[in-house]
């Protein structure tokens, strides 16, 4: 098993040193936990498709410790600027034209990168001592739930890596949103995210073109690795696009889970396979419970979850998506 080190001085400057050997390390961040390495080290980011199982056309996110430090990967622009100084650090990716520094691996021998300034103050901690970016993707085996726990990182990965950085429980629990911004005239989002993209078109005063709401193999083609299948449990997922009722899930079989948005208020005695993502429907906390929710259910002895989805807008977009994905087969 790996082991889960605290974020004393003493153990980011130890896993700093193992990162510039080569290492593979579980780190914290405000979205999903992240399984780092060196990303200028074409042999380090190999590991990270090995342990993850991820097929190699699926790029890997840079991570950095400011905006200034993206010049060294990536040729930014005016609106990468204007992004940065609004929603950097935070939950926001920008795809960008690669400098040919990025090993090819890193970018699936794409000529753009995908870039972030991470919130979590621990990975901030790690990667501002750091002296090259962190390429980390989400630190589950390809296709599972993103973890939003270093003991889900553990659970997942524990047998492949030899440390994970404990950061506690994800802030957001939702991945980054992606916006392609190589065109600063046509920005477009490529992955929705836990920055909800009505917040970015605030910013700036424009509408921006969205992902396609069905999920078709070839999205693969607009992000790759953004695969139908996704985000998945072992257990069958069945999504509701309208309320279920706490008396359909009191007469239903003990084996089917019910996962309600919010806590249902017509429950006459709490039964066993009712489970809900917030109290009162609020989309942060809904976001922040999802991944750990589903893991919950997948463990316990159901064979079939019913999920309710969310209303279609802010993060709303970002739950549908990754409870879709979860559902596809
Ligand atoms: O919140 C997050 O973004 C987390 C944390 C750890 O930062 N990372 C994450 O990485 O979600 P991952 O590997 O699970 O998702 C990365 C996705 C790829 O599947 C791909 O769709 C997109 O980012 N991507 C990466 N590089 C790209 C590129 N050059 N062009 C288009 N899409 C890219
Ligand atoms: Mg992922």
């Amino acid at each position: 098993m790996a082991q889960i080190l605290q974020p004393t001085e003493e153990n980011l400057r130890l896993l700093r040193k193992f990162l510039s050997f080569k290492g593979l390390v579980g780190i914290p961040s405000e979205t999903v936990y992240g399984l780092a390495a060196n990303a200028l080290d074409a042999e380090a980011c190999q590991k990270i498709f090995v342990a993850k199982g991820r097929p190699s056309n699926d790029p890997l996110i840079c991570h950095v410790p400011n905006f200034e430090s993206i010049s060294k990967i990536c040729t930014p622009n005016g609106l990468a600027k204007k992004l940065a100084d609004k929603f950097w650090p935070g939950p926001l990716t920008m795809i960008l034209p690669k400098k040919s520094i990025v090993p090819d691996i890193v970018t699936s021998g794409l000529d753009s990168v995908a870039v972030r300034c991470p919130a979590h103050p621990v990975f901030k901690r790690l990667i501002e001592g750091c002296e090259f970016p962190l390429a980390a993707p989400s630190a589950n085996p390809f296709s599972y739930i993103s973890p939003t726990s270093a003991e889900h990182v553990q659970s997942g990965l524990g047998n492949k890596i030899e440390y994970i950085l404990d950061g506690g429980s994800c802030e957001h629990g939702l991945e980054s949103t992606i916006i392609d911004i190589r065109n600063p005239n046509a920005p477009r989002i490529l992955r929705y995210g836990a920055l909800a993209t009505e917040a970015l078109e605030k910013a700036l005063d424009r509408e921006i073109a969205k992902p396609p709401k069905d999920l078709k193999p070839n999205q693969a083609a607009l992000a790759p690795g953004a695969l139908p299948k996704h985000y998945s449990p072992k257990t069958c997922l069945k999504l509701r696009n309208t309320p279920i009722t706490a008396k359909e899930a009191e007469n239903a079989s003990q084996n089917t889970a019910f996962l309600f948005l919010r806590k249902p208020s017509d429950t006459r005695s709490k039964t066993d396979n009712i489970f809900w993502l917030s109290e009162g429907g609020q989309l942060d906390q809904i976001a922040a419970n999802l991944f750990s929710a589903l893991r919950r259910l997948d463990e316990s002895h159901f064979d079939l979850i019913i999920a309710e989805e969310a209303p279609e807008l802010e993060l709303g977009l970002a739950i549908n998506d990754r409870l879709r994905r979860a559902a596809s087969q």
